[in-house]
């Protein structure tokens, strides 16, 4: 299969627990209920990108436990190419505790688990994937030195390297800058990398800049209900979202990032796949859960 999309990430097994708010230090509250859902990074740019129309594989690692064998069924479900997902024996599949409030909002903890073992090595048993693809995503829930390699050789094979730099802790190294075709942050993510607090539009506008400035080409900082902020050393642009009545915010920024993907891959010009991508954000905010939120391409306005 000739895969168009190439995710190199996370993939997580969501423990959810709806809550009226989130809890203080040493208390104990009580939820409104419980569930799994199948999410990681990056399998969640994996599967949007898949149900907006894109030619997918994924390259991953999961455990030799129930939570891996479900998460692969589920991403084979979608078509996905799972021949870069292995297996490792004795580890636990990543994964992340979620806790919604009533207002939608939500705070995560990651244990990595199989994630961990995303090594470079790995990685370079699936460079006929990264050789096959147009566009290669990664983010940050797989080991540093895994991103860098990914990167690196994504960008010397000529493919469309997008980086969403998620979860950041800080700001990238230098030397990745110029290997990134697209960087995608989100508010707080861009804050991180730029040390530039942005909360609108304008201050997108300073902390793309700066970005640009390290060597991105093009930078795209996701604003949540404020829109997409897009800029390049040519121009920028600010694309407004309606208002949706948020539910559950997980893996908006995956589906806008899986989205945009499916639309470059398509040959969409620039602000049409930033629409898709919008679009597809929209309606899974609106949904619990991350990978089941996640829309299919029909259900988007055409
Ligand atoms: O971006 C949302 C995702 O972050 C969740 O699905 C969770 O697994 C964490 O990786
Ligand atoms: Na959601």
């Amino acid at each position: 299969m000739h895969a168009k999309v190439v995710v190199v990430g996370s993939l997580n097994m969501d423990l959810i627990v709806r809550m009226p708010r989130f809890p203080v230090a040493g208390e104990t509250l009580a939820g409104h209920g419980f569930a799994t859902a199948a999410g990681g990074k990056g399998a969640n740019q994996a599967v949007a990108a898949a149900r907006l129309g894109a030619t997918v594989a994924m390259v991953g690692c999961l455990g030799d436990d129930a939570n891996g064998t479900e998460l692969r069924a589920g991403l084979l479900a979608e078509g996905i190419d799972c021949s870069g997902v292995a297996t490792v024996p004795g580890v636990a599949t990543g994964i992340a505790t979620i806790l919604v409030d009533d207002a939608g909002q939500n705070a995560i903890v990651i244990a990595a688990g199989s994630n961990a073992e995303m090594t470079a090595e790995r990685l370079a048993d699936h460079d006929g994937l990264l050789a096959a693809a147009d566009i290669v995503i990664a983010q940050l829930e797989v080991p540093t030195a895994t991103v860098e390699a990914t990167l690196l050789r994504a960008h010397e094979l000529g493919r469309t390297v997008i980086l969403n730099p998620a979860p950041a802790v800080g700001p990238l190294p230098e030397s990745w800058y110029s290997l990134i075709d697209y960087l995608i942050p989100n508010e707080s993510e861009a804050a991180l990398l730029t040390g530039i607090a942005v909360d609108s539009p304008r201050s997108a506008l300073q902390a793309a800049q700066k970005l640009l400035a390290n060597g991105a080409r093009r930078v795209l900082i996701t604003l949540g209900s404020q829109g997409v902020f897009y800029a390049d050393g040519e121009r920028h642009l600010h694309l407004p979202v309606e208002p949706v009545v948020a539910v559950d915010t997980t893996a908006a920024g995956d589906t806008f990032v899986g989205g945009f993907a499916a639309g470059l891959a398509e040959g969409m010009p620039l602000e049409s796949a930033i629409r898709l991508g919008q679009q597809a954000a929209a309606l899974a905010v609106t949904r619990p859960g991350a990978q089941p939120s996640i829309p299919h391409r029909h259900e988007l306005p055409a």
